[in-house]
């Protein structure tokens, strides 16, 4: 096979959608008065609220930077613990170790990717018997569905640790009733912006709470710490304000935040077309020359499909098939590695956990998102079919 994907446009993983609406909406922030810290950022914040039920949104530069302000928010610090699941970027834990605090990582279903209620269950006790306990377990809705997040906020709370649901890959997905990021069932919840995800504003990411002292200290960590207080400015002057803590600039532009509240209008509209997306690769690998080769993800029409996740019979074949599809230009993907195997974490000792390993070693990400043209994802099915045929 020659490299013919020198000459063929590739098909991406995973792209933004940006329209028109999109572009004046940045535009006229531009030409406003205000491209930080204007009324962008409120508003924006009022949207994330509309569509995640959640009491308080706080946006902040990134999804990373939201899960650092939501841990140290909820005072994790130094030699608190986290429980975190084995296959995630590995932001969820790298926010615990800004805090001080460590990650302990936790297993998952070998088919889904999701941890499972048991596997926190199996990593606090893992913990116990050494002595030690957590602070906060962070499931994370990969791929765009939740986990059983009811189940999981009765183990914690019995564990007396908080729950901070990761989902950047889970805007407007939910699940027997609950929306993810609502916070029904978590102390906390963090969304990415990030372009590959449902809404993009370059960058970017949100706190969303139902507790109003969690809310009021990410607003305060995610610029410097600082609060202003009426007694203060009564007392010493309109100008003074009061840093109580010790927080970072983590701030949004009101460009992005001008971005991500232009995309918001089209969540519904992103989430279908995901949805019809994913359906379609269903239906087509329902096919008997697909299932030697891999297995489809479980349908659920509650995600929001951020990622399309096969599982290949093992490592090998996903490697050739890995090595096929991006030789044909079409963008392919693992998530994740699990966290434990990456060299900072390696020395932690941690895993190797029986479903992460069998789950990473057999998965890969097909192209998905809103524009993905049909004539594309036709031709990652064909090409997907030639390979089948050559196994
Ligand atoms: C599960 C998960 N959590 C957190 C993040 C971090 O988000 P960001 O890239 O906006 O910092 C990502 C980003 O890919 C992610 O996939």
């Amino acid at each position: 096979m020659g490299d013919k994907a020198s000459t063929r446009r590739r098909v991406p993983y995973a792209r933004q959608c940006i329209d028109q609406s999109d572009i004046d909406a940045v535009v006229e922030t531009l030409q406003s008065d205000f491209v930080t810290q204007g009324p962008r950022i409120e508003s924006f914040e009022e949207g994330l609220k509309a569509v995640s039920g959640a009491a308080h949104a706080v946006v902040v530069s990134s999804g990373t930077a939201a899960l650092h302000v939501a841990y140290a928010a909820l005072g994790i610090g130094t030699g608190d613990i986290g429980i975190v699941p084995a296959i995630t970027f590995a932001a969820t834990a790298n926010a615990l170790k800004y805090c001080g605090a460590d990650p302990v990582f936790c297993d998952v279903d070998p088919d889904s990717g999701l941890a499972r209620p048991a596997d926190f269950a199996n990593a606090i006790e893992r913990l116990g018997s050494d002595g030690k306990s957590t602070k906060v377990l962070a499931p994370v809705s990969y791929s765009g569905r939740l986990c059983d997040l009811k189940a999981i906020s009765k183990i914690a709370r019995n564990a007396g640790a908080f729950v901070v649901e990761d989902a950047a890959h889970s805007l407007g997905a939910s699940r027997d009733g609950t929306v993810s990021g609502s916070c029904r069932y978590s102390d906390a919840a963090i969304l990415s912006f990030h372009p590959v995800k449902h809404i993009c504003a370059g960058e970017g990411g949100a706190v969303l709470t139902n507790d109003e002292t969690v809310a009021r200290r990410a607003r305060s960590l995610r610029s410097h710490g600082i609060v202003k207080e009426p007694t203060l400015t009564r007392s010493e002057g309109g100008w003074a304000y009061a840093q109580e803590a010790l927080g970072w600039n983590y701030r949004m532009t009101d460009l992005q935040a001008s971005l991500g509240e232009s995309q918001l209008k089209r969540l519904d509209a992103f989430v279908e077309s995901r949805r019809d997306r994913a359906r379609r690769y269903d239906e087509a690998f329902r096919a008997d020359l697909f299932g030697h080769c891999f297995e489809r993800p479980y349908f659920d029409p509650q995600s929001s499909w951020h990622l399309y996740v096969v599982r290949f019979r093992d490592s090998d074949l996903r490697r050739r098939a890995y090595e096929w599809l991006q030789n044909e230009g079409i963008g392919v993907q693992v998530h994740y590695r699990p966290v434990y195997r990456h060299p900072y974490y390696e020395r932690l000792g941690e895993g190797p956990l029986p479903g992460a390993e069998s789950f990473y070693e057999r998965c890969l990400s097909l192209p998905l998102y809103p524009s993905l043209a049909d004539s594309d994802q036709i031709r990652v099915i064909a090409v997907l079919e030639e390979f089948c045929q050559t196994v």
